[in-house]
C-alpha cells in the first residue's frame, strides 16, 4: 500500500527519497510524488503511474537537503496527478504525505471550506494540510501537534514547511512508520526496506508518537510533547536479500529461496529431535487449550487452514480458522481456555491487527506468527514467533506462506508433545521429515522447466479450477489465489467432492483443472472427481506424490512430488502451483511482482 520516504541531511536528499520509494514499490501504488524545500519555497512534483514517470519530471539539477516522498494506493479519489501526495495547504508552504485513512475527513473538509480553505484534491489527506495551516503561526511542530487531536482514523505522516527547512515532522497512529538514523542524515519511512543499505539503526514508532527530524537528531515525543525513551532497533536484514539477485522477478527468486527460508525457520527450534517453544511461556495455555481461533488474511489465512488440520490431527485441539475481515462480525463465545493465533507476513495488515486488538480487549491471549520484526502484530500480541523468511518483496506471497506453514507444523508438534495427544515416535518422525523438508522442496524446484512447459500449454485459458480433498483442498485455495492475483486468470478452488454440487456446470471442453493428490487414503475418492471433470472435457493436471502416480494415470499431466508423510505434503505441493502461476503470468506479460490493484501490505480495512 502507500509508501513514505523522507530524508533530511547535509547532501542532496532527492536521490535518497527516490531510491527509498523504489524499494517500497513492491507494496503496490498507482501514483508517486515528492516535496522538497528550495530557496525557502516548497516545490512539489507528482505523477499518476509508476515512479519512473515522476523521475522523468525531475530535473537533474534539482537539489535539496530536505525531501519527503510518497507512493499512493488510491482509496479516496481516483489515481491521478492531483490526488497524488504530497498535499499542501492554501499557501503552498506546508506539504505532507500520509498513509492511512482519515475517517472524519468529510466533516473536517466542510468546516475548513466554510473557513475559506480551498481544496484541490478529492483525498481525505488534504484536510490534514489545511488543518495544520489553520493552526500554524510560527512553528510547524506546534501546528501539527494542535491539529492531530482532530484526526480520527489512521495516519503515518511526514510534513515539511517552507519557513523551517531544517526539520521534518512525523506522527503515527495505527499505520506503520519508522525513523532511520544515519550519518549526518536521518530518514522517515513507512517500511524498513526503504532505508536498507543506508542505515540499519531505526526507531520503530509506536501509536501516538511524534518525531522531529533534523540532519543531526531525531527527537521522539508523544503527541503532547512528553519525551519518549526509544530503543534503537538494529535491522539484521541483508540489503542484498531485497535485490533480485539475477532472477527475472522477485517472485521467482523468493520461490527458489524457499529451501533456505525453511532452514531459517527451523533453526534453533528443534533440540534432540524435539520442537522447543518453551521460551514463549505459553506451555500452560497450550496444555489447557479449549479452542484455538486462527485469524489472518489471504495467503496467511490459507496457512491457517493447513495449521487447523495439523493442530487438530496432532494436538487434538479444536481449531477455527477465520478471515480477519469477517472475524469481527461473529459473536465469538470465548471460553477461558481459548486463545488466538494471528498470522501475517507484514505484521501490518489492518484487518488482522483489528481482530488481534479485539481479542486482547476481551482478555484473550494472542500468539502472533509474523515475518517482520517489530511490526504492529508483533508488538500487540502477547507473544510472537518470527518466520525468519527474510524480506518478501513480490506482492504474491510464496516463501512467507511456506515458512508460516512450517511454524504451524512446529506448533502442532510442540502442543501434541505437551498434551501427549500423539504417538511420540510418530511425532519424532514428523520432526525428522521437517528437518529434511528443504531437500524435498529442492527436488520439486527441479521440476521448474516441466512446470513452465505445462504453463505454456495453458497460457491462453480464461478459467481454471483447483481441486483437492483435506489438506489438498487447503493448498488448492492457495494455488488458485496465486494464479488469479498475478496472471488475472479466473481461478476457483473447490473441495473436490463439492464440485458436483454446482460448479461442475462450469466445466467445459479444454478447461484446465489442477488436482492435488497427496493424501494416500483419499486417492480413490479424488480420482472419481477427476473422472467427472474429464467426462465433461476438462484437461487435468495432477500434482501428486510419486507413490500415487499409477493411481493418477488418467490425468493428462503429472507433476510428481517426493514421498512423505501425508500431513506434511502442503510444504511441497504448493511449490508447483506457485511456479505454474508465475509462468502463466510471465507468458501473459503481466507485472508479476506488482500485480494491478494489489498491495503488499494492506494497511486499510
Ligand atoms: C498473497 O499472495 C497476497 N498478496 C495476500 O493475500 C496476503 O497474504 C494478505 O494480504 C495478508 O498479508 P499479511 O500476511 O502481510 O498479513
Amino acid at each position: 500500500m502507500c509508501g513514505i520516504m523522507g530524508c533530511i541531511g547535509s547532501v542532496n536528499s532527492i536521490p535518497q527519497v527516490i531510491e527509498g520509494l523504489s524499494k517500497l514499490e513492491y507494496r503496490g501504488y498507482d501514483s508517486a510524488g515528492i516535496a522538497i524545500i528550495k530557496d525557502d519555497s516548497v516545490i512539489i512534483n507528482k505523477k499518476e503511474g509508476r515512479l519512473q514517470k515522476l523521475c522523468d519530471t525531475l530535473s537533474e539539477e534539482l537539489y535539496a537537503n530536505i525531501a519527503i516522498g510518497h507512493t499512493r494506493w488510491a482509496t479516496h479519489g481516483l489515481p491521478n496527478d492531483c490526488n497524488a501526495h504530497p498535499h499542501t495547504d492554501c499557501s503552498g508552504k506546508i506539504a505532507l504525505v500520509h498513509n492511512g485513512i482519515i475517517e472524519n475527513h468529510a466533516a473536517l473538509r466542510k468546516g475548513l471550506q466554510a473557513e475559506g480553505h480551498i481544496f484541490l484534491s478529492e483525498t481525505d489527506t488534504e484536510v490534514i494540510s489545511h488543518l495544520v495551516e489553520k493552526y500554524y503561526t510560527d512553528s510547524i511542530e506546534a501546528a501539527v501537534r494542535k491539529a492531530l487531536p482532530f484526526l480520527e482514523g489512521s495516519f503515518a505522516l511526514a510534513i515539511l514547511c517552507a519557513g523551517e527547512p531544517d526539520k521534518i515532522i512525523a506522527a503515527k497512529k495505527d499505520s506503520p512508520l519508522i525513523v532511520g538514523l544515519g550519518e549526518r542524515e536521518n530518514y522517515i519511512a513507512s517500511d524498513i526496506p526503504a532505508i536498507l543499505g543506508r542505515t540499519n539503526k531505526v526507531y520503530i514508532l509506536e501509536d501516538n508518537e511524534f518525531a522531529v527530524l533534523s540532519k543531526d537528531s531525531a527527537v521522539i515525543t508523544d503527541f503532547g510533547g512528553k519525551p519518549v525513551e526509544k530503543e534503537i532497533f538494529n535491522v539484521t536484514w541483508d540489503p542484498v536479500a531485497a535485490e533480485k539477485g539475477g532472477f527475472d522477478h522477485f517472485m521467482l527468486k523468493e520461490i527458489f529461496e524457499q529451501p533456505e527460508a525453511i532452514r531459517k525457520t527451523l533453526s534453533g527450534r528443534i533440540n534432540n529431535g524435539k520442537v522447543d517453544f518453551s521460551e514463549l511461556g505459553f506451555d500452560e495455555i497450550f496444555k489447557k487449550a479449549g479452542k484455538i481461533y486462527i485469524v489472518a488474511c489471504g495467503t496467511a489465512y490459507h496457512a491457517g487452514v493447513v495449521g487447523r488440520v495439523a493442530i487438530e490431527k496432532l494436538a487434538e485441539i479444536p481449531v477455527e480458522t477465520d478471515v480477519a475481515s469477517e472475524f469481527r462480525y461473529r459473536k465469538i463465545l470465548w471460553r477461558p481456555d481459548d486463545f488466538m493465533i494471528v498470522i501475517s507476513q507484514s505484521g501490518e495488515t489492518a484487518d488482522t491487527v483489528s481482530a488481534l486488538k479485539e481479542a486482547k480487549q476481551r482478555g484473550i491471549k494472542v500468539l502472533a506468527i509474523t515475518n517482520v520484526v517489530g511490526s504492529t502484530v508483533a508488538r500487540e500480541a502477547d507473544k510472537v514467533i518470527y518466520t525468519n523468511a527474510g524480506p518478501e518483496i513480490a506482492v504474491a506471497s510464496t516463501k512467507a506462506y511456506l515458512t508460516q506453514l512450517t511454524v504451524m507444523y512446529l506448533l502442532a508438534v510442540y502442543m501434541a508433545d505437551l498434551r501427549r495427544s500423539y504417538d511420540p515416535l510418530k511425532l519424532k518422525g514428523i520432526v525428522g521429515d521437517l528437518f529434511y523438508m528443504d531437500a524435498s522442496i529442492e527436488m520439486v524446484l527441479k521440476e521448474n522447466e516441466h512446470i513452465k512447459s505445462v504453463a505454456r500449454k495453458y497460457k491462453e485459458v480464461e478459467s481454471t479450477f483447483f481441486l483437492g480433498r483435506g489438506l489438498d483442498f487447503a493448498v488448492a485455495l492457495e494455488g488458485a489465489l496465486k494464479l488469479k492475483e498475478i496472471s488475472y486468470i479466473h481461478a476457483e478452488a473447490y473441495a473436490a467432492g463439492e464440485l458436483k454440487h454446482g460448479p461442475l456446470a462450469l466445466i467445459t471442453k479444454g478447461v484446465p483443472v489442477l488436482v492435488l493428490i497427496t493424501q494416500d487414503k483419499l486417492v480413490d475418492k479424488t480420482m472419481s472427481n477427476v473422472k467427472e471433470v474429464k467426462a465433461r472435457g476438462a484437461v487435468v493436471v495432477a500434482v501428486c506424490k510419486e507413490n500415487l502416480k499409477d493411481a493418477c494415470n488418467e490425468c493428462d499431466e503429472q507433476v510428481l512430488l517426493p514421498r512423505m508423510n501425508p500431513v506434511l505434503t502442503p510444504l511441497v505441493s504448493v511449490v508447483p502451483l506457485q511456479l505454474f502461476a508465475y509462468y502463466m503470468a510471465v507468458f501473459r506479460g503481466t507485472d508479476v511482482d506488482k500485480p494491478r490493484n494489489l498491495a503488499k501490505s494492506v494497511t486499510v480495512e
